[in-house]
């Protein structure tokens, strides 16, 4: 195995140092340091972190090859500075099965780029009727703990109450795409001002928040695991606040865009900004900002959701929602909470890391740990090209945008899948 040789790196924001990585781990962290035969990488003005774990990728396969494949996205995670991604189950054919998410992490381990961890489907086909094989997948090889339907809500309270009860036997987590479908019929955009402007059918914040309520209450009485994707509103926030400072166990994620991006965007008509849930006000995005600082949401996750031209480049109602996420997320972060090292290795790589249940990830980087890191330079910026994407999709709503930091190194159990900011294979 190889040696690589980071040398006047910051790790975790601290002091700069020499970072040696030998046989898959980080060997030694100290001022000062020499190894003739390890590759040396010059990390000036550079921050070494855990490498990004990210709770929430679609990556296609099987099904939609020509979107995004397994080893396309997990290069597109490399790229974005991730060691792990979970991968949502709203594939063609469904992962309900432990067969289908043996398929997937078994792509996911010959790509070799990032461990892709399957997430497993709550209901058969996601149709919200009957529980899938919960128990199987979670034997099978790819031994899954989180249980999603994303892409639709488990709106059957009964059918919520027994997922919850059945993965408390093994310590296993839902999570939920929180949309109330009956108060979501035929949205295309937040409802508010914008909506009522524009004369598109509305997603009303409620539809979210009635259902993260109704949740942290099953959680609670049931005493299992609760996670919810991709918070988008104040009030999701303020119910979030009050089911932890009760004590149910309940974690939260919101994803880059819905830190950044208004529904005023939606008067473009640019399906690039149609997204599940959608965009949502500045005043949500301030409560959303704040709750990821004090902790009310745990972690940012991506929602990367990859869409072939024909699904997104089409008149607003016929688009698919979705939009990229993993090579930008830690610019996005960046962007939004400046250089807290600390609270980004947290919120994207730690926290997230523990949710899943992912040994040797989500540890910052110190002798004897697997060498699952990320080197950023924080000075630099980049104007976003869509066609550079390592992804198969081009929906980043970022084109042309000039955002911070770039992903300069990424290391999976000491071997690099990005190196000079380039993709190793
Ligand atoms: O915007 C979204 N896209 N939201 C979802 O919940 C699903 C996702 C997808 O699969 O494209
Ligand atoms: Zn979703």
């Amino acid at each position: 195995m190889s040696a690589y040789l980071i040398t006047n790196v910051s790790v975790v924001g601290g002091p700069p140092t020499d970072l040696l990585i030998r046989d898959g781990v980080v060997a030694e962290i100290a001022d000062g340091l020499s190894a003739p035969d390890a590759t040396v990488v010059d990390g000036t003005g550079l921050v070494a972190l855990p490498g990004l774990v990210d709770l929430h990728t679609h990556l296609r396969e099987p099904g939609r090859e020509d979107a995004e494949t397994v080893e396309s996205g997990s290069r597109a995670a490399a790229m974005g500075g991730y060691t792990a991604v979970c991968a949502m189950a709203n594939t063609s054919p469904v992962a309900d099965t432990a067969g289908v998410v043996e398929q997937v992490w078994r792509l996911g381990r010959e790509a070799g780029l990032v461990d892709v961890q399957p997430i497993g489907a709550v209901t058969v086909g996601l149709a919200g009727e009957r529980l899938a094989e919960l128990g199987a997948m979670a034997d099978s090889a790819a031994r899954v703990r989180i249980f999603s339907d994303d892409g639709h809500c488990v709106a059957d309270p009964l059918l919520m109450r027994r997922a919850l009860e059945y993965v408390k036997a093994f310590d296993g987590v839902i999570a939920q795409h929180a949309e109330e479908p009956r108060l979501t019929e035929g949205a295309q955009m937040h409802e508010g001002e914008v909506s009522t402007r524009l004369g598109l059918i509305g997603w009303p914040a409620v539809a979210e928040e009635a259902i993260i309520a109704r949740d942290v209450l099953l959680a609670e009485h049931v005493g299992s695991r609760l996670h919810v994707c991709h918070v988008s509103t104040a009030g999701s926030v303020e119910v979030l606040r009050q089911a932890k400072a009760r004590g149910v166990r309940v974690t939260a994620e919101v994803t880059p865009h819905h830190l950044l991006l208004t529904d005023e965007r939606a008067e473009t008509y640019d399906p690039v900004f149609k997204v599940n849930p959608p965009l949502r006000t500045a005043a949500d995005i301030a409560a959303l900002r704040a709750a990821l600082a004090d902790g009310v949401i745990d972690i940012i996750a991506t929602d990367h959701a990859p869409h072939a031209v024909e699904d997104k480049e089409c008149e607003w109602a016929y688009a698919r929602p979705g939009m990229l996420g993993l090579e930008t997320a830690l610019s996005i972060a960046l962007d939004v909470l400046g250089p807290e090292w600390d609270l980004i290795a947290e919120r994207m790589s730690r926290t997230p890391a523990r949710i899943a249940g992912l040994t040797g990830h989500g540890v910052d980087p110190a002798p004897g740990v697997p060498a699952n890191l990320t080197v950023v330079d924080p000075a630099a910026r980049r104007t976003i090209e869509p066609a550079e994407s390592a992804s198969r999709s081009r929906n980043t709503p970022y084109a042309r945008m000039t955002l911070p930091g770039r992903i300069v190194a990424t290391f999976l159990r000491g071997e690099p899948t990005v190196l000079d900011g380039k993709a190793v294979k």
